[in-house]
């Protein structure tokens, strides 16, 4: 979705942009650039391709400057060309402008600006705005008002940081329905997409709100509304984040590192106070009506809450994906919505987020990135602390927020009485147990897997089948295998897949039973129904197998006795690895998978 940074220090600010830069290259990296000033005026350096490689290609790093600006994009109006991505210019030069974000009226814009014989060298929304710059400055007028007649000229969304030549002590930004924050350090000041961009060199940082823009100063900042110029005062928050979190740490990918981080997130999760949990299961016990809400990855999450909140706690709780949400929640005040996020900034989830507010009913969020929006907007916030994800397909984040919806379900099935019945106490060990099992696990499957996936990586059509509560973690297990590997994989209650998609299983088509543990009979007999099914059509089974029963299956990964409750989670971490090792076997881009972003921030 598009990283910004901007960066106002003493020296030059070229190599730290591009560090900053990379650390926000999960918001897209089809092409990047940066922008610096200085005695001769503006410079910009830009190309198409990642981060590394542009800096490479353009000596991003020898840039002269101190004070610059720069983007990763992910290409929304204008296709992916050395033109379109940022910084871009005003005619004279005198303004450099990133932005993440759609302006919406930009044809509009556009339209009036050619008529006064500006010339556009991209086909993107955002160069409307540094020609609405140079348009609006003139001798007599400040570059600020400048920016801010220009910014009260937009519609739409955007976080934008913007240098001139006119005034080359200062960066201006703003943020409207986009995420911005400030980070402030000892002799620089830092503007980000995120606190991931600054992280590595200061923990201070301002969240700026909708409707704010920043003038920064070197030692200085200040922040006003874009529509009055009255200026507020802003807290300088502490971010208590792991800075090793954004290391690779000798993995080879990104994903590897935070699928084996999995068992200190676990941890962290477990960490989160009781009384948190407790306030939450509150407000879902209180109000009449209840929806959980993510997208993507976070839908899939959502649902696996929506089962083990009715199994748990006889509570019904529909998951809706936020992205059709709008469509079908009519939120009002008798409804309580949790939204879930990793980024906490994603559109569709805070639209969801926004829209149940503005109807009067309570919200509350599981988030993980400190200071997003949604940790600011929803009235009662877990943060579930599992430290920067870098890579963009989400592990150990789902995992974290799994984790803390089994604990939810539990404290919920005791404030309704029920504690005793579900034997609660005993998937709280269980919970606690789960690290453990997990370093262990991990270090068992990694062969097998690996295996596994070189020997079927060129099948283009996978099924990942369960039943109950194992369905969104098969959903979730195929997301991940079509994120980073591009092959075609569904995910599917095995119960749904004698209704029509049965049709597609043949000797070429493998399918991934998540088998549940054989205590849970009904479940069990009725999954091994459905493995015959696909065994009856010549299709390959593999199984992710918890019993210690053996030769059922074409292939298998054994997993560890656990009770059922926490069963499913072993299944996803298998899943993960499976869709890691298949992306390793066919030479994938595992970090930065085709046309993806980690954040998306627009609608
Ligand atoms: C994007 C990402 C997904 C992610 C989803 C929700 O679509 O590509 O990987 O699951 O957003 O993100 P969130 O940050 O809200 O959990």
């Amino acid at each position: 979705m598009c990283g910004i940074v901007g960066i106002i220090g003493e020296g030059e600010v070229a190599p730290l942009l591009v560090k900053c830069l990379s650390r926000l290259e999960y918001r897209g990296y089809d092409s990047c650039g940066l922008a610096t000033l200085n005695s001769v005026g503006i410079e910009i350096r830009k190309d198409i391709g990642p981060v590394e490689v542009v800096a490479s290609r353009q000596n991003l790093d020898l840039a002269h400057g101190s004070t610059g600006i720069a983007h990763t994009r992910w290409a929304t109006h204008g296709g992916v060309s050395r033109e379109n991505a940022h910084p871009h210019f005003s005619c004279d030069r005198s303004f450099a402008v990133v932005h993440n974000g759609i302006i919406s009226n930009h044809h509009i814009l556009r339209a009036q600006l050619e008529e006064l014989g500006h010339h556009f060298s991209s086909t993107t929304d955002t160069e409307v705005f540094s020609h609405l710059l140079e348009e609006e400055w003139r001798p007599g007028i400040s570059v600020e008002e400048s920016f801010v007649h220009a910014l009260r000229r937009l519609e739409g969304t955007f976080a934008i940081a913007m240098i001139s030549a006119h005034d080359p002590k200062r960066i201006f930004c703003a943020r409207e329905k986009s995420p911005l924050t400030l980070g402030i350090a000892a002799g620089a000041n830092i503007v980000g997409s995120d606190v991931n961009a600054f992280l590595s060199y200061t923990r201070q940082a301002v969240l700026l709100d909708d409707g704010e823009y920043a003038v920064v100063s070197k030692n200085d900042f200040r922040v006003k509304e874009i529509a009055t110029g009255k200026s507020r005062e802003k807290q300088i928050v502490q971010i208590e984040w792991n800075i090793e979190g954004s290391e690779k740490a000798g993995h080879a990918h990104y994903m590897e590192k935070e699928i084996w981080e999995q068992p200190e997130v676990i941890r962290r999760a477990m960490e989160v106070s009781q009384q948190e949990i407790v306030s939450l299961a509150r407000l879902i016990v209180e109000a009449p009506r209840k929806l959980l809400i993510g997208v993507g990855t976070t839908y899939y999450v959502a649902l696996f809450g929506q089962y083990l909140l009715a199994s748990l706690a006889g509570e019904f709780a529909p998951a809706l994906s936020s992205d059709e949400a709008a469509n079908l929640a009519l939120p009002d005040p008798d409804t309580l919505l949790l939204a879930i996020s990793q980024s906490g900034e994603t559109f569709d989830t805070l639209q969801g987020l926004r829209m149940a507010k503005a109807a009067g009913a309570r919200s509350a969020a599981i988030v993980n990135v400190p200071g997003s929006s949604m940790t600011r907007e929803a009235d009662l916030v877990i943060r579930q602390n599992s430290g920067p994800e870098i890579c963009v397909i989400s592990t150990k984040a789902a995992m974290a927020q799994m984790v803390l919806l089994t604990r939810l379900a539990i404290e919920l099935a005791y404030l309704k009485g029920r504690g005793r019945e579900i034997q609660a106490f005993k998937i709280i060990d269980e919970l606690d147990r789960l690290p453990e099992i997990f370093e262990t696990m991990l270090k068992d499957l990694q062969q097998r897997v690996r295996r596994l996936a070189l020997q079927y990586k060129d099948k283009r059509n996978w099924f990942f089948l369960g039943r109950g509560i194992y369905t969104p973690v098969a959903y979730e297990c195929a997301l991940k295998m079509k994120e980073v590997t591009y092959l075609h994989a569904e995910g599917m209650s095995a119960g749904f897949l004698k209704h029509g998609t049965l049709s597609l299983i043949d000797p070429e088509t493998p399918s991934i039973f998540l088998m549940p543990p054989m205590e849970e009979k009904a479940l069990y007999d009725l999954t091994m129904g459905s493995l015959e099914e696909v065994r009856a059509r010549s299709g390959p089974v593999i199984a992710f197998n918890p019993n210690e029963e053996r030769g059922k299956f074409d292939e298998e990964l054994s997993l560890p006795k656990v009770s059922p409750w926490v069963a499913p989670l072993l299944h996803l971490v298998a899943g993960q690895l499976m869709a890691y090792e298949t992306a390793v076997a066919l030479e994938r881009d595992v970090d930065r998978p085709r046309s993806l972003a980690k954040s998306v921030t627009v609608a």
